[in-house]
């Protein structure tokens, strides 16, 4: 492979990677921004579901507590009745309590290593603080989660509202609902099996979900649980990144297989293509050996004929120069310059005192000058050459009108190539000195086919012919 290949070989591929590297990026670019707004979007639709549920139970409470206002003295059974009818309604609340200003002084709150509700306030400095912060704001207060039994899959939301009556506190309502039953209901719901959740708390202690480091593609938000809150992470897991790279791996390995089917394509290419050329140089030589062999054999043809040397390759070079003048393609003026130069080889056969006669010739002699024709053909159809080539050597001495031989046809029966040769033949054969004759000139030819024109030769290649020397400035050369 030549040193221009490589480049052009190193020049694809390295366009074929700079495609690849741009799709690459904008597959990487466009991945991300998708997976980031999944990720985005599930973390949302986690927000609301969350703060959904809860407020439902902060629904429950506020609705209690209304009751229990403009009904100060709301017996047991109907609180019963109404709790039930909440629990029923809302499967993740676990039970609603009341609890009068004297019971709450003594078991209310909750304690995240036992398991049961009720914990004495005695001795628990922080519940206390958390109990008149909360009598104070007269606000719904919402613990962290806890674990409300020895059991994993029970993790209690306790919210409370404070109840007054005269502007005296007077206890508390609380609801208590299962906030991991809530979680994987909600996750379930949204089949997130390829999203890493967790929940974190105001104290920035897991409480919920996956316990490890977020990276990339993370939707962070607070959610407002009452008067906390609550911090919202969601991640993807490892697998949908390591799909995402497996399709790069997979696209890359697709790449280099392509980018090496171009390599050797080009290759071969090139190589057909450095083939081709090697062919055309051949055909090249071989069209320059024929053309010497056609004038070797031109020249022979003329040995016995002193008087006419180089009379085929003047010929040639008017047939070809009114061809060209007349548009006719490359192949037509090729088959014209190889005829033009053996029309007359076969005057080889005819004997020199013949043809080089200085006075009249007799009939005899005549009708033995005219066999020229057919020696000629015989020899040009032993060359595989196109037929129009043999055609215009046969016929090179036929006339428009029928009036020349071997065979006298007229018309359309001679060929464009026969005609152009005819003209040509005859105006180089005028301007030259014959044994018999010294050279009439140019004019005295162009006069010649002009007198004759739509008669003998055809009047179109008679026009261009005329036009040659007139007006291009044309000339046949006297040697
Ligand atoms: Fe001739």
């Amino acid at each position: 492979m030549s040193a221009k290949h490589f480049k052009i070989i190193a020049l694809q591929s390295v366009f074929a990677l700079f495609v690849f590297l741009l799709f690459v990026y904008f597959f990487v670019k466009y991945d991300s921004e998708q997976l980031q707004n999944q990720v985005n979007n599930m973390g949302q639709t986690l927000d609301f579901a969350i703060e959904v549920d809860v407020n439902t139970s902060k629904g429950v409470l506020a609705s209690f507590a209304y009751n229990y206002e403009i009904d100060p003295d709301l017996d047991v059974a109907k609180f019963e009745t109404l709790a039930k009818h909440y629990i029923k309604v809302n499967p993740e609340i676990i039970y609603v309590q009341r609890k009068d200003k004297e019971t709450t002084t003594v078991m209310v709150y909750p304690d995240t290593y036992s398991y049961t509700l009720g914990a004495t306030l005695m001795g628990r400095p922080e519940v206390e603080e958390a109990v008149r912060k909360a009598i104070k704001d007269k606000i719904v207060t919402a613990n962290a989660p806890y674990v409300l039994k020895d059991s994993e899959d029970l993790l209690g939301l306790v919210i409370r509202y404070p109840l007054y009556k005269e502007e005296i506190f007077n206890g508390f309502i609380v609801v208590v609902m299962n906030i991991d039953n809530l979680l994987n209901n909600i996750i379930d719901a949204e089949m997130m099996t390829d999203y890493n959740i967790s929940l974190i708390d105001d104290n920035e202690k897991l409480f919920w979900g996956y316990d490890g480091q977020h990276k990339g593609h993370v939707y962070i938000n607070n959610i407002a649980i009452l008067d906390n809150f609550w911090t919202i992470q969601v991640s993807m897991k490892d697998n949908m990144m390591a799909s995402t790279i497996g399709f790069l791996t997979g696209t890359s390995f697709l790449f280099l297989l392509i980018v090496g089917l171009l390599v050797v394509m080009q290759i071969r290419l090139m190589k057909k293509d450095q083939n081709n050329q090697q062919l055309a140089i051949s055909k090249e030589e071989l069209e320059n050996r024929l053309l010497q062999s056609v004038n070797a054999i031109s020249k022979i043809g003329e040995l016995r004929d002193v008087y006419t040397a180089s009379h085929q390759k003047k010929v040639a070079d008017l047939s070809c120069a009114i061809g060209r003048e007349m548009g006719l393609k490359d192949e037509k003026i090729r088959n014209l310059s190889f005829g033009s130069l053996l029309h007359d080889v076969g005057k080889f056969f005819v004997p020199s005192e013949i043809l080089n006669k200085p006075g009249k010739m007799t009939d005899l002699e005549y009708q033995i000058i005219q066999t020229h024709v057919d020696e000629s053909y015989n020899v040009v159809k032993e060359i595989d050459f196109p037929k129009e080539i043999h055609t215009m050597v046969y016929q090179h001495h036929e006339r428009l009108d029928g009036s020349g031989y071997p065979l006298g046809i007229s018309g359309d029966e001679i060929i464009l190539e026969s005609r152009i040769l005819a003209v040509a033949d005859v105006v180089e054969a005028m301007t030259s000195h014959r044994p018999y004759r010294a050279a009439l000139g140019i004019d005295a030819a162009l006069k010649e086919i002009l007198f004759y024109r739509g008669t003998k030769y055809d009047a179109e290649v008679v026009d261009v012919c005329v036009k040659l020397f007139k007006e291009d400035g044309y000339t046949i050369s006297s040697s």
